[in-house]
């Protein structure tokens, strides 16, 4: 029998998923949002690629949670993107009352299922659904870890002019200004690009990584990246649904691992059939713990906001 999987936001980052989803054929997929039709008509029209693409899932699309009851994993898009000048911060308020909302609405339909978060600003809205839901913390992830890797990777890449493929990298701490990318860490062929770029190109493309999100919203004006973020929950939902056991950045609720006590923060899990099956430990130099710190302590921050 097919996995399901609900999407609830049918914008720029929830049909995009629902999307590629689909195109997996492993998954029934439900798209929900609050605007009449939307929901239903991306939904048909991704259901009617179907037989040009080659898949069998069935997608509809709701302004209802009757159609998402008993689904194995519910993504969370919903809420409004940034615009050219906001940081992802200048979301918590707004975005906080629709991810409680429909945190609450999820979890009553599907008590059983992995929640993967995506609405900005991503740390504190994880936290905020694992609080609502409930859940333990296993089955409440957020995605932002996968993007700003890919990110990094890409713009390494793109310097080396090498495959993407070859170069291997992470970047931790918070889905924001505070993020880690560890240079250290990254290689290209295994071999670590500390040894093949001169810091400064190396500084320069952290600097670009840690900006990325904020040079696709200047670019595009309305909204925000979608393709990448899609593409990175995709990578998540494959983990779990194969039960990969597969080491991926993701936002994760720490229980004083890497020093950090309850608040979520982007740092490697093994993602399986229980969602987050292990936190994974790596060696972080003194200076990368102190920023792993400070990531956490910008969440909190906002957590002190929501007053959660
Ligand atoms: P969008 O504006 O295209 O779509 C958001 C959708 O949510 C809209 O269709 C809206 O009607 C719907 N919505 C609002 N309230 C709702 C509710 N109560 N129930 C159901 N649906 C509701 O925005 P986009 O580009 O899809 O981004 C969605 C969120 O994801 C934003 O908060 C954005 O900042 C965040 N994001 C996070 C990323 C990450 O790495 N974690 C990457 C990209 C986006
Ligand atoms: C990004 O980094 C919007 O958070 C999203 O593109």
């Amino acid at each position: 029998m097919r996995k399901k999987i609900t999407v609830v936001g049918a914008g720029n980052v929830g049909a995009t998923c629902a999307q590629r989803l689909a195109e997996r054929g492993y998954a029934d997929i439900v798209l929900v949002d609050i605007i009449e039709g939307m929901p239903q008509g991306k939904a048909l029209d991704i259901l009617e690629s179907g037989p040009v693409v080659g898949f069998d899932s069935n997608v509809i699309g709701t302004n209802s949670y009757e159609e998402t009851a008993d689904s194995d994993i519910a993504v969370i898009t919903s809420g409004v993107p940034r615009k050219p000048g906001m940081s992802r911060d200048d979301l918590v308020l707004t975005n906080m009352k629709i991810v409680k909302e429909v945190t609450q609405k999820l979890v009553k339909k599907s008590p059983n299922c992995i929640i993967i978060v995506v609405s900005n600003p991503l740390d504190a809205m994880a936290q905020l659904a694992l609080k609502v839901s409930g859940f333990p913390r296993q089955r409440v992830i957020g995605m932002s870890g996968i993007l700003d890797t890919a990110r990094f990777r890409t713009f390494l890449a793109m310097e080396l002019k090498v495959s993407v493929e070859d170069v291997a990298a992470y970047v931790l701490g918070g889905h924001g200004d505070t993020m880690i990318p560890l240079t250290k860490m990254a290689t290209v062929g295994g071999v670590p690009v500390t040894e093949v770029l001169p810091k400064n190109k190396i500084d320069k493309i952290v600097e670009r990584t840690v900006k990325g999100g904020g040079e696709i919203v200047a670019l595009l004006k309305t909204g925000s990246a979608f393709y990448a973020p899609s593409a990175g929950v995709v990578q998540m939902v494959d983990a779990i649904v194969q039960d990969k056991k597969q080491i991926l950045p993701c936002a994760a609720y720490l229980d004083g691992e890497y020093g950090v006590k309850g608040v979520f923060v982007g740092v490697p899990v093994k993602l399986g059939k229980d969602g987050i099956e292990e936190i994974v430990k790596i060696k972080l130099t003194p200076e990368e713990k102190k920023a792993l710190k400070k990531s956490a302590d910008a969440v909190r921050e906002l957590i002190d906001i929501m007053k959660i």
